[in-house]
């Protein structure tokens, strides 16, 4: 694709990687995503803003084709898919510097072998003239590493963001144009990567919300042309109360555990609690940390297996552990044949969340009328604490 105008001498230029489905290795992109980079023609300096993914490193090279000079690339967070293509950039414009933090210079150089002299570091808060244009740095830490940070373009009012505010999707819209599946796209990034540092991004949005926004352009996905959208997206995500969600990971494997399931989700659902339940053996895992972002209550479902809970709920209870989403309450359901420590293993992986547990309840093989029992009272309880704490 060859470089989009935003404005007058801005320019988009990137990749969008229509085929990628995993980032990390670990997390699914069911659309794709884009590496957006930025070019700004100042009457005196030209910067480019990141890279892209050294996968798309030739799309990246093409675009530069028609650009002569470069005085700055600024590395906005050294993660590859930003970074991945600088030293590419450098060789073709021997004479531009790097800006980055401090922070960033130090991972650039672990990760990528940049050499130190390529570097030029910027405090928080310190801007650079292009000329007409000026371009102030802004520290705004773990979003979703320490060194991430972000660029404001001063006379245009644009942030550039890198991945605060991105969304994982491929598309040949500049600008979002479908608020609504951008939402989407958008909250299910915040959740897999941004969501364990909610406090600090909670700072971060405070930060930036001294600054009059135009336009922001992230690094994945589309640039926003109305940034009230997803600034108030995030503000909910981050500070909103949860929700009168219950979030039920779950596995089963001779139908036990499934018939606690299906009958805690029918009780739950009488009384007024929305259920999402995700089978674990089919389930996409960003959908499962999308739910855990508004969840009041999670309650993981699992059989005893090798004397703890099955692989597949340990990988769901890590992966909520790691993610701490805002949940008030946690407890567990499940069947056993003979003992175990299911209980115990979940409870000591789950520390990071600081939600208050609810009675567990295990069945010994099929559950029974009393298990049955038991499980409404569960239901009640979480309708009951739900209400309680006002989540709506
Ligand atoms: Fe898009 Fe953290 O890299």
């Amino acid at each position: 694709m060859k470089p989009r105008k935003i404005k007058d001498n801005i320019y988009w230029m990137g990749s969008v990687d229509w085929d990628r489905r995993l980032f990390d290795a670990l997390i699914p992109l069911p659309d794709g995503t884009s590496y957006n980079a930025y070019l700004i023609e100042g009457s005196e300096k030209t910067v480019l803003i990141d890279t892209v993914d050294p996968s798309r490193v030739g799309e990246l090279m093409a675009q530069l084709e028609n650009v002569p000079k470069l005085d700055y690339v600024v590395s906005l967070h050294a993660e590859q898919d930003h970074s991945g293509s600088i030293h590419n950039v450098l060789s073709k414009y021997p004479d531009a510097k790097l800006i980055t933090n401090p922070k960033a210079k130090g991972m650039l150089m672990d990760l990528l072998r940049i050499p130190e002299e390529s570097f030029v570091t910027v405090d928080d808060g310190e801007t650079i003239s292009l000329g007409d244009k000026t371009l102030k740095f802004i520290y705004t830490p773990w979003v979703h590493w320490p060194e991430t940070m972000v660029a404001y373009l001063e006379e245009d009012k644009i942030l550039f963001s890198c991945d605060f505010f991105g969304s994982h999707i491929a598309t040949t819209n500049l600008f979002v144009s479908d608020e609504g599946r951008v939402y989407e796209a958008a909250k299910r990034y915040y959740a897999e990567v941004m969501m364990p540092f909610r406090s600090i991004i909670k700072k971060n949005l405070e930060k930036l919300a001294a600054y009059e926004m135009a336009v922001i352009a992230p690094s994945h996905g589309p640039v926003y042309p109305r940034p009230s959208f997803i600034l108030d997206a995030h503000k909910d995500w981050v500070e909103g109360p949860p929700k009168n969600l219950v979030v039920l990971p779950y596995i089963s494997m001779h139908n036990s555990t499934k018939q606690m399931v299906d009958f805690l989700v029918s009780s739950l659902t009488e009384k007024g609690v929305t259920v999402e339940q995700f089978n674990l053996t089919v389930t996409d895992i960003g959908k499962l940390a999308m739910a855990l972002v508004d969840a009041g209550t999670i309650v993981i479902g699992t059989p005893t297996v090798l004397a703890g809970p099955h692989p597949k709920a340990v990988y769901a209870a890590f992966l909520a552990n790691a993610l701490r989403p805002k949940a008030g309450f946690l407890s567990i359901i499940g069947s056993y044949g003979w003992g175990g420590r299911t209980v115990k293993i979940l409870s000591e992986m789950t520390s990071n969340l600081k939600a208050e547990v609810i009675e567990p309840v295990l069945a010994k093989g099929l559950p029974t009328e009393a298990d049955f029992k038991a499980l409404d009272n569960l239901a009640e309880t979480i309708a009951a604490k739900h209400k309680e704490h006002g989540f709506k």
